[in-house]
């Protein structure tokens, strides 16, 4: 029989030591832990929410002040004529300097600016243009994937045409991608316009024939976790 002398006296010390103060927290700790752990893996399935910052806006000092303003817009040169894998291939290539020389053994070419072409021509080296947009390595994309089904480049990186330095437009975040995944009409043009930075498919077409694109490809992209993740 426990007398009342018991409890209020030796009693409560060893009690103490099987549980010590700080576990006091470790309640609270748990119970947090298992209400934040699946709601943020809940968001980041549902949203693609991630602790990764996204960087619109990014624009990297570019070792040559390349203007696609300049090229593709004034000049009117189409993207394909230097990203000519764009079609063809995931990646869509930076063009080699060949390709630049083709105009600029003739076109300025004393120009400063230009200094690192013709180093870079001479010495048979590579321009380090810096990568403007990067996904992570565990992320899958194809450009030909999107650039033959109807998704024009303006809709991934805005007006390149208007651009003196490549700037990142879009999040690329797992939301963004499959937005369009789930309802991918809205940003469908017909083949011809893919290139053409300033046709917009919302304005310049009805949703009829926005639809008409989507049936006719039988268009529709996959949200399946391993085609993005293989
Ligand atoms: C005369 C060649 C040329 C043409 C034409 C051209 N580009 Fe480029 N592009 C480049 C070069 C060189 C770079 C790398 C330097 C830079 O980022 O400015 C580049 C970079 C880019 C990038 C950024 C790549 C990265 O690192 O993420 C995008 C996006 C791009 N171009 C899109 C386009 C689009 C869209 C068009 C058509 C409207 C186009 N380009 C036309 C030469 C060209
Ligand atoms: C189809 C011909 C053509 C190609 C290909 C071409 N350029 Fe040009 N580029 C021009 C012309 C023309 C100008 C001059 C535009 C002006 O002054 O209005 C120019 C201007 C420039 C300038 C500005 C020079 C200055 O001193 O103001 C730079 C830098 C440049 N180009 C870099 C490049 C690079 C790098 C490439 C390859 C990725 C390239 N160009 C490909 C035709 C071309
Ligand atoms: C559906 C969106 C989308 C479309 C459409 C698209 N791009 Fe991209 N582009 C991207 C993404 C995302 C990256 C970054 C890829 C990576 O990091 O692996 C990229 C990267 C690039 C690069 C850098 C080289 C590379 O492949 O990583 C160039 C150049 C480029 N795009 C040009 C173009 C041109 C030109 C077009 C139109 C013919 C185009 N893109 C259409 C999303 C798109
Ligand atoms: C603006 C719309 C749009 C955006 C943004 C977009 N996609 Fe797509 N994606 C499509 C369409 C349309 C297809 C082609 C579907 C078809 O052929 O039925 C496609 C196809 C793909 C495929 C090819 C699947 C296969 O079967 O080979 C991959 C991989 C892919 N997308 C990855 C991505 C990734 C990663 C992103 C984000 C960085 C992204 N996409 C952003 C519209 C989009
Ligand atoms: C259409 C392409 C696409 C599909 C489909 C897709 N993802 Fe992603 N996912 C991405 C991209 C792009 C990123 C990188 C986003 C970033 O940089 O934050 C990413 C990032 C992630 C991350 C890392 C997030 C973080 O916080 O860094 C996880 C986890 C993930 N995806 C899981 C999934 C799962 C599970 C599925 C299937 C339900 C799935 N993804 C389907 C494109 C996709």
């Amino acid at each position: 029989m426990r007398t009342s002398k018991d409890i209020d006296g030796p009693l409560e010390t060893p009690v103490r030591f099987v549980f010590p103060q700080w576990s006091n927290l470790l309640l609270p700790t748990v119970i947090g832990a298992i209400l934040v752990v699946p709601i943020y893996a809940a968001l980041v399935l549902t949203y693609g929410l991630s602790p990764v910052t996204h960087n619109v806006g990014y624009m990297p000092i570019q070792p040559i002040p390349f203007s696609h303003k300049i090229h593709a817009g004034e000049l009117g040169l189409d993207c394909r004529y230097c990203h000519n894998t764009v079609e063809y291939a995931a990646k869509a290539a930076i063009p080699p300097t060949q390709t630049c020389m083709t105009c600029h053994a003739q076109v300025q070419p004393e120009s400063e600016a230009l200094k690192p072409l013709w180093e870079s021509y001479g010495e048979g080296t590579a321009i380090l243009w810096q990568r403007v947009h990067d996904l992570p390595d565990y992320v899958f994309f194809d450009h030909s994937a999107h650039v033959e089904r109807g998704v024009g480049c303006a809709t991934c990186h805005g007006r390149i045409d208007e651009m003196d330095v490549v700037f990142q437009t879009q999040p690329l975040s797992m939301g963004w991608c499959l937005e369009c995944h789930r309802d991918p009409e809205p940003n469908l043009r017909p083949l011809d316009e893919i290139t053409n930075l300033a046709f917009d498919s919302l304005r310049d077409q009805t949703a009829q024939v926005r639809r008409g694109l989507l049936d006719i490809s039988h268009i529709s992209p996959s949200e399946d976790c391993s085609t993005c993740h293989r």
